[in-house]
């Protein structure tokens, strides 16, 4: 029982939220890379990754989709649970996918679902004011919530296609304003992607939770990215905050720790990667 407080002694103990949230007061970079099967998730867990992200962009990069919204719960869940076999050292957040968090008690099912089913820690879900009541109910349900802000992928049809978001002051202030209220709501963790690097030290600033940003500027807590681009898997165009860390490198297990360690020394992002 209380395996947790043993482990408190080793080397590397599992991470948890208290250990991310220490991670941003005392300002160490906190590397996160998405997976989506047990070998990857072993590999990116050796290299020393932080904290890792089920995404729904595997309905991209795993099943083809142009978009994240076909994704159920039940694919969130079956890649979970296997990504879960993988990991010893990372904390493991999971996707709530499109429409399945659209009321509090549906976001609450949902939510237990990848807490009990797949083994995740957290929940991640696409949010603004809209979503606030919905965070305010998991939070008092102890479902921790990484509230995702910025470019929400989910909205695609509705923004009309993946682009910054923010450059207008107005738009910036909104999203302050957004972030702002999921973490009062109760959000543990703010994921920020696609935006000018102002934007994303005005949220990190503004927020006393880790900011972890995917194009989104040096000035956030910690950077993550689909592990997929990052290993130059993906083909064709890829975004402009994408770096393929196995250019030069002949094993993904070398690509990832490089990526671990720009994340960590603050070589990555680089000018290149930024919006302004
Ligand atoms: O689904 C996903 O992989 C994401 C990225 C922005 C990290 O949310």
């Amino acid at each position: 029982m209380y395996k947790q407080l043993q482990q408190r002694d080793m080397d590397s103990p599992p991470v948890n939220v208290s250990t991310l949230q220490r991670m941003k007061e005392q300002s160490e970079p906190i590397a996160c890379l998405t997976a989506y099967d047990a070998s990857f998730a072993q590999l990116v867990d050796m290299a020393g990754t932080d904290l890792v992200l089920v995404g729904d962009s595997l309905g991209m990069v795993i099943q083809g989709h142009d978009t994240t919204v076909p994704v159920t719960v039940d694919d969130i869940v079956y890649h979970t649970r296997i990504v879960t076999r993988g990991l010893r050292h990372a904390f493991l957040v999971a996707d709530l996918p499109f429409m399945s968090y659209a009321t509090p008690e549906q976001a609450l099912e949902n939510g237990v679902r990848l807490m009990q089913e797949g083994g995740a820690m957290m929940v991640k879900l696409e949010g603004g004011q809209g979503q606030v009541s919905v965070v305010e109910f998991l939070a008092k349900h102890d479902i921790p919530v990484c509230a995702h802000v910025g470019l929400k992928p989910q909205s695609v049809h509705k923004i009309g296609g993946f682009k910054v978001q923010g450059r207008e002051s107005e738009a910036a202030k909104q999203m302050v304003a957004d972030a702002i209220a999921l973490q009062s709501a109760g959000a543990d963790i703010v994921l920020l992607e696609c935006v000018p690097n102002e934007v994303g030290k005005q949220i990190t600033d503004s927020l006393d939770v880790p900011v972890i940003g995917i194009g989104a500027g040096p000035h956030v807590d910690g950077q993550i990215l689909v592990l997929y681009d990052m290993l130059g898997i993906t083909l064709g165009r890829t975004p402009r905050f994408v770096r393929n860390f196995m250019t030069g490198i002949d094993a993904p297990l070398a690509a990832i720790e490089a990526y671990v360690a720009a994340v960590k020394d603050r070589t990555y992002p680089a000018k290149e990667h930024c919006f302004s």
